[in-house]
């Protein structure tokens, strides 16, 4: 790529083919592959060149996550993220996007205050350029919820651990072990689900369960840490092509291992999801 060229307008050879023969990813076309049992493949991405790879390589969405105050920003949490800084980098990422849909991630304090605060931050992201906002946790959030739902703005929720929550959760451990969490977090992905939620991300819980809450749901489950009975997957991009540095989680797979190029990385991922063969039970799970 020649530096300053967009990299909307860099498509490489190999993949502008199929991504050109792709139509743009929707939530009718999400909710068809749910019902047809194919996976969905979600990756994040914070940039417009990483989001142009990994949306050619088909990947079916981008979750420009707020983990990018770990990975992109170097914080110890994602605690720290603003609402300007998740539209900058859902700005970067929707224009390097060419078929994927694109969820932004409401950070932490941008949506607890009222719903009033929620809808005007989901309409942040919505104008920046994503299809559809993901916030964090249960219970009360599902009046948000349903306050984004029914003003045109579609959730992607998020239970078991959830990073913002970290220094109540002690630290980055596996959610819904015992019955009382597992009854509590079913409950909540009830109520999440019945109040307009379009998607579920499941982190870090047992596999027996995320089965449990993806046959329960009519909606369809992202797992990460959560194993392959989920209807799709999630991995931080920083992950799965071994940049992180340190122990990772038992769930991360590294898949830029044997790939000749980050592209062929991002479509052993997709392939990996889309005929099961990641996250592997016992390997990956929990
Ligand atoms: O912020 C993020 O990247 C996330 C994923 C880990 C699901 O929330």
């Amino acid at each position: 790529m020649v530096y300053g060229t967009p990299a909307a307008a860099a498509t490489p050879p190999s993949s502008a083919a199929s991504a050109t023969a792709r139509k743009p990813m929707s939530l009718h076309r999400l909710r068809e592959m749910h019902a047809s049992g194919e996976k969905i493949v979600m990756l994040t991405a914070y940039d417009a060149s990483f989001a142009r790879h990994a949306a050619d390589a088909g990947v079916d969405c981008l979750l420009v996550g707020d983990s990018l105050g770990m990975v992109v920003q170097g914080k110890a949490s994602t605690v720290p993220v603003t609402l300007e800084q998740m539209a900058y980098h859902t700005e970067c990422v929707a224009r390097g996007n060419s078929t994927a849909w694109v969820i932004g991630d409401l950070p932490y304090g941008s949506y607890q205050q009222s719903t009033a605060q929620a809808i005007a931050s989901a309409t942040t992201l919505m104008q920046a350029g994503a299809h559809m906002v993901k916030l964090e946790g249960g219970g009360w959030t599902a009046a948000v919820v349903q306050a984004l739902t029914e003003r045109g703005i579609p959730v992607c929720a998020h239970l078991g651990l959830t990073p913002q929550s970290v220094h109540s959760l002690g630290g980055y451990r596996i959610q819904g072990k015992s019955e009382a969490q597992a009854n509590t977090l079913k409950a909540h992905a009830q109520g999440l689900s019945d109040a307009g939620a379009s998607m579920l991300v499941l982190e870090l819980i047992p596999a027996t369960l995320a089965a449990e809450v993806t046959e329960m749901l009519p909606i369809p489950t992202i797992g990460i840490g959560a194993s392959a009975e989920c209807s799709g997957q999630v991995l931080v991009m920083h992950d799965m092509l071994g940049v992180t540095r340190g122990k990772l989680p038992r769930f991360v797979r590294n898949f830029s291992l044997g790939s000749e190029s980050i592209e062929a990385a991002f479509r052993g991922y997709v392939a990996a999801v889309k005929d099961k063969s990641f996250p592997v039970l016992g390997e990956h799970t929990y």
